[in-house]
C-alpha cells in the first residue's frame, strides 16, 4: 500500500498528527486553501487561512435505532433481523455497556454543551425505518434545539426482503418515513454554510450517484472557502476491500457477498455506472476540497487519496462521534 496515501489510524490517533500542505496532482484553477489537520482520537483539528472563525462540528452516523410499536406490525417481517441487531452494544471509549438509544442521546447532550455550530447525522441513523424509533430521534433533535444535517445511510430505509430497487424502496420510505429529517431539503443532496465552511451532503446509501447529484456538486462546490463532503458510504481509496467504499472499480455483483443476509437486489453485473466512477475522479481532484466525513463501516479510520482526507467515523451504537474542529491560524 503507497504509504503516500494511506495513514494507519493506529499510528495517528495516539500520536496526532499533523499532514504536510496539500498536494495536488492536476493544477487546480485557483489557488486552494492551505489546509493542516491533526487526529487525536476521535477528535479531528483543522487549522488554517481558510478558516475564519473557531468552528466546530459533531458528527454522527451509524446509530442504528431500533424502537417499534404496534405500528411496525404489518412490517416485522421486513425488520425483523435489523431489530435484533444493535440491542446491547459496548462504549466505544470506556467499554461500558449501552445501547443505540443512550448513545444518541449522550452525543446530542454533548453537541449541546460542547455549542457546536452543527450536527451531523450521516445515515444509518435507524436500522430501519421504524416510525416508532423516528418519532423518538426527532423529539430529542428538538429537545436539543441544534441545528442538523441529515443524509441517509443504506438501512434508514431499507425493509428486509421487501420487494423493489434500492433506489424505489429509498424513494418511498424517504417520502413516507424520513422527509421531517431533511427539514425541507432535497434527501438526495443539500448543503450547508457554517462560519464560510460548505458541508455538502450527498446521499451514496445505494452505492450509485445519480447525474442529478453531480450537478449540484459541480454547482456548489464552486465556492469561495473550503468545502467538507458528508456521505454515508465512504468513497473508495486504494488500497481499500470492495466493500469500503463507492466508486471502487471492482464493485459489482461478483464480489457482493451480503445480498441474501439483507435480503436485497445484487450489485449490477455491469459494476458502478460511468456517472459514479467519474464522480469518484471529480471528488478528489476538487481543489478546496478539504476533506470528506463518512460513517458505514463500524470502524473509525482515516485515509489520506490525493492530499484529501477521509474520516470513517466511529458507530454511534457504540456512543462513537467525531468532534471536528476548524480553527484560524
Ligand atoms: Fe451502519
Amino acid at each position: 500500500m503507497n504509504r503516500r496515501n494511506f495513514v494507519s489510524l493506529a499510528a495517528l490517533a495516539s500520536l496526532g498528527l499533523a499532514a504536510p500542505e496539500r498536494v495536488l496532482q492536476a493544477a487546480p484553477r485557483k489557488k486552494p486553501p492551505v489546509t493542516n489537520f491533526s487526529l487525536t482520537h476521535n477528535t479531528i483539528r483543522y487549522f488554517g487561512e481558510a478558516f475564519h472563525t473557531p468552528t466546530r462540528i459533531v458528527f454522527l452516523s451509524d446509530t442504528h435505532l431500533w424502537q417499534s410499536d404496534e405500528r411496525e406490525d404489518p412490517y416485522r417481517q421486513y425488520s425483523g433481523r435489523m431489530a435484533a441487531a444493535y440491542n446491547q452494544t459496548q462504549h466505544f471509549q470506556t467499554g461500558q455497556p449501552t445501547n443505540p438509544m443512550q448513545a444518541f442521546e449522550e452525543t446530542l447532550k454533548l453537541a449541546v454543551q460542547q455549542k457546536a455550530d452543527l450536527l451531523i447525522l450521516a445515515g444509518d441513523i435507524f436500522s430501519y425505518p421504524s416510525e416508532a424509533a423516528l418519532d423518538w430521534a426527532q423529539a430529542k433533535l428538538k429537545e436539543a434545539g441544534i441545528p442538523y444535517l441529515y443524509i441517509a445511510g443504506n438501512h434508514d430505509w431499507h425493509y428486509e426482503g421487501m420487494p423493489g430497487s434500492l433506489s424505489q424502496l429509498r424513494e418511498t420510505w424517504s417520502a413516507k418515513r424520513l422527509m421531517p429529517l431533511y427539514q425541507g431539503a432535497n434527501p438526495l443532496m443539500s448543503y450547508r454554510d457554517v462560519n464560510g465552511i460548505r458541508f455538502i451532503a450527498l446521499d451514496n446509501s445505494t452505492y450509485e450517484i445519480q447525474p442529478e447529484q453531480v450537478a449540484f456538486y459541480k454547482k456548489h462546490v464552486q465556492f469561495d472557502g473550503p468545502v467538507v463532503l458528508v456521505a454515508h458510504i465512504p468513497f473508495y481509496v486504494p488500497g481499500r476491500p470492495i466493500v469500503f467504499g463507492c466508486g471502487h472499480p471492482q464493485w459489482g455483483v461478483v464480489e457482493d457477498k451480503g445480498y441474501e443476509l439483507e435480503r436485497r437486489p445484487q450489485w449490477p453485473r455491469q459494476g458502478h455506472t460511468k456517472v459514479t466512477l467519474d464522480f469518484h475522479e471529480r471528488v478528489f481532484s476538487t481543489p478546496n476540497l478539504v476533506g470528506l466525513l463518512t460513517g458505514h463501516i463500524h470502524t473509525q479510520s482515516l485515509d489520506v487519496y490525493r492530499g484529501i482526507p477521509q474520516f470513517v467515523a466511529p458507530p454511534n451504537l457504540a456512543g462513537g462521534f467525531l468532534d471536528v474542529r476548524f480553527e484560524p491560524v
